[in-house]
């Protein structure tokens, strides 16, 4: 058994309890506890409130101690969309775009996404995961406990199942959880473009070979379908993810980023556990997803990186009664962060939400949206001790600052998996 842990100096410290997921108002009331302190025994929390409280929990004496020197603690982020695992940047890509094409005619001109599936077809499991083991530590440096990662550059059997089996690797490997998503349906891969009804063919592929075998691994939680303009269709997204309910795995979509296609609305329709960017959703979506319990899983870094100017109506969803949740969406063709910090910075700015939503929306929801709020996403007794520290005052400080990293501190059930100069505010 290790020795239990008293952390203080915990100048706010964000709880997030109560019920979840949280919707409307509840999203504005992150639990602050002033002057508080955690304890820790076997990972978990084993008392949060107050310092002069926990104190003198009887735990406390032999404890531990850790004092984060008056920073703001907050729950880990939760980042639940991410397409971890890819072999190269698209750097150039992006440099065209700045000249003038757009994401979508870089795609249709054979970049975009399938220019990360030549290179991840090409790259060993060795070259792939050296990258992810890289970018996990970067995540663990930006506050982020748990996250959710995708496979969809592979587009074939063999690519498909080494990304997968990469995710559980890197989960063994590094302290971070890893919620493994199958997204074989991400874009129509090269060999069935040639073929006449191509797209369909695919989905009858993915839907009576490779899900059986992904589901019979045991490689994925969730299946995932990027359902939008130059993807796959509405049909072709229910058929899918049909067979993926039928066989156990929880549903997650790719919807309404590019064109407004009616993939929110088949996301609620399916209980989907989140449905993703909804960039061009229109008021019937809005109710539609305000009355389910699928979370409206907002990406701001996407817009921000594309350069587009038509931010997902967060406010109305909130204002509807939706479970908002956010999250970067690190890929390497619409979102090179892995900032959650960052996301905040742009959920504010962007999509006008308040720093207590968008810390509930990047916790708590989250959380609910990978169905682990009963673990993680908010700060209470019986709960991991996965959390983050800040070097700041005030908890709006920490989406306030942009494009500097500010945590000073991460702690992964219990043990501290990042930390740098605590306590040394200047
Ligand atoms: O979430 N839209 C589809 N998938 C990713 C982009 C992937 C890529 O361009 O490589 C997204 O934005
Ligand atoms: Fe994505």
């Amino acid at each position: 058994l290790s020795k239990p842990l008293l952390i203080t100096g915990c100048a706010e410290l964000l709880t997030l309890r109560g019920p979840a997921p949280r919707r409307g108002r509840a999203l504005s009331d992150p639990g602050v506890i002033g002057d508080a302190a955690l304890l820790v025994s076997e990972g978990r929390i084993a008392s949060v409130g107050r310092r002069r409280d926990i104190e003198r929990h009887p735990l406390a004496r032999k404890a531990g101690k850790l004092d984060l020197g008056g920073s703001v603690v907050l729950p880990g982020f939760v980042d639940s969309h991410t397409h971890l695992v890819f072999a190269a940047t698209r750097a150039d890509e992006h440099e065209h775009r700045i000249s003038g094409a757009t994401y979508e005619e870089i795609a249709h001109a054979g970049g975009g996404i399938l220019s990360s599936v030549r290179a991840l077809r090409r790259a060993s499991f060795e070259a792939l995961e050296a990258r992810a083991l890289i970018a996990l530590r970067r995540f663990a440096e930006h506050g982020t406990t748990t996250i959710e990662a995708k496979s969809g550059y592979g587009l074939d059997a063999a690519s498909e199942l080494k990304t997968l089996r990469l995710h559980r690797t890197l989960a063994a490997e590094q302290p971070i959880n890893i919620v493994s998503t199958f997204l074989g349906a991400h874009v129509v891969p090269p060999e069935y473009r040639k073929r006449r009804n191509g797209a369909d063919a695919y989905i009858d592929f993915l839907s009576r070979k490779l899900l059986p075998r992904v589901v019979k691994e045991g490689l994925a939680e969730f299946c995932d379908v990027f359902c939008d303009r130059g993807a796959f269709t509405v049909p072709q997204t229910r058929k899918l993810l049909t067979a993926a309910r039928a066989c156990g795995l929880g549903l997650r979509m790719h919807a309404e980023q590019l064109a407004r296609t009616g993939a929110a609305q088949l996301a609620v329709e399916l209980h989907a556990a989140s449905a993703d960017h909804l960039e061009q959703i229109n008021a019937a979506d809005i109710r539609a997803i305000a009355k389910s319990d699928t979370v409206a899983t907002l990406l701001p870094g996407c817009g921000m990186h594309l350069g587009a100017h038509h931010p997902a109506p967060a406010r109305r969803l909130i204002e509807a009664g939706a479970i908002v949740a956010l999250a970067t969406d690190y890929n390497p063709g619409t979102c090179p962060t892995l900032s959650m910090p960052m996301i905040l910075s742009l959920a504010c700015a962007q999509l006008r939400m308040t720093p207590a939503e968008a810390i509930a929306a990047a916790t708590i929801n989250a959380a609910y949206s990978l169905r682990r709020h009963d673990r993680i996403g908010s700060l209470e007794v019986g709960k991991y001790a996965d959390l983050a520290a800040f070097n700041v005052a005030d908890y709006r400080e920490i989406p306030y600052y942009f494009g500097v990293n500010l945590c000073v501190l991460t702690m992964k059930r219990g043990r501290v998996i990042y930390s740098r100069g605590v306590g040394g505010r200047g």
